[in-house]
């Protein structure tokens, strides 16, 4: 239906909703600006991990994750080009989900770091083919890769799932503006 905006509402569209640019006066794309906008969206984040072909450990955190199908049974991780891990993580038979609680702002951000043993201090289990399951976390998928493709700066990986599980009521772990946050402390019935 196509309906027509009150005068009311198109002078709010040309006045406080008046929208920046994303270019910036060099005509690039003002980076730090879009993040701050993205940042508006809140998140929850997955520790996409498995063991990979030296028998190590491998994960980093991901919070471009999205339920894409019921059947066919997918979900979708968006990570970066320039990924060190993804490319140990996509030629792997499994790859585990753990969708992080609140508690585990941490081990994220442990799972993200450039430096040191990601998985220093964390405990998991294993999946028959690999699949890393952080213990902790508030649900788990295991997963195969289905299709990548590149989209800008970012790989779209569409995972099938093979198995999931709930775990138990813990609350998730949110990412918003930039930091965590416990949904539980805010929690609301409507
Ligand atoms: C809260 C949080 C969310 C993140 N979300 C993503 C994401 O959605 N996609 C991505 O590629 N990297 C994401 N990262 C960054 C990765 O975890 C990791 O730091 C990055 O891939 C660099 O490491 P690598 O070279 O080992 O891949 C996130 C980091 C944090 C702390």
């Amino acid at each position: 239906m196509c309906s027509k905006a009150a005068p009311e509402n198109r002078a709010a569209a040309s006045g406080s909703t008046h929208l920046t640019g994303v270019h910036d006066a060099a005509g690039v794309v003002d980076v730090s600006a879009l993040r701050t906008t993205f940042g508006k969206f809140p998140s929850g984040v997955t520790a996409v991990c498995a063991i990979d072909g030296a028998g190590q450990p491998t994960g980093m955190a991901v919070s471009a994750f999205v339920n894409v199908s019921l059947e066919p049974p997918l979900v979708g991780v968006f990570v970066q080009t320039s990924s060190t891990t993804w490319p140990k993580l996509r030629t792997r038979p499994r790859i585990g989900l753990s969708v992080l609680s609140a508690d585990q702002h941490t081990a994220c951000r442990q799972l993200a770091s450039r430096t040191g043993n990601r998985f220093a201090d964390l405990s998991w289990d294993t999946g028959v083919e690999g699949a890393i399951f952080l213990h902790g976390a508030s649900a788990w998928f295991d997963c195969e890769v289905e299709s990548e493709s590149v989209t800008g700066d970012h790989t779209l990986a569409l995972l099938r799932i093979i198995g999931h599980r709930v775990a138990g009521p813990e609350s998730p772990l949110v990412f918003y503006e930039s930091r965590f946050h416990d949904l539980s402390a805010s929690a609301r019935d409507n």
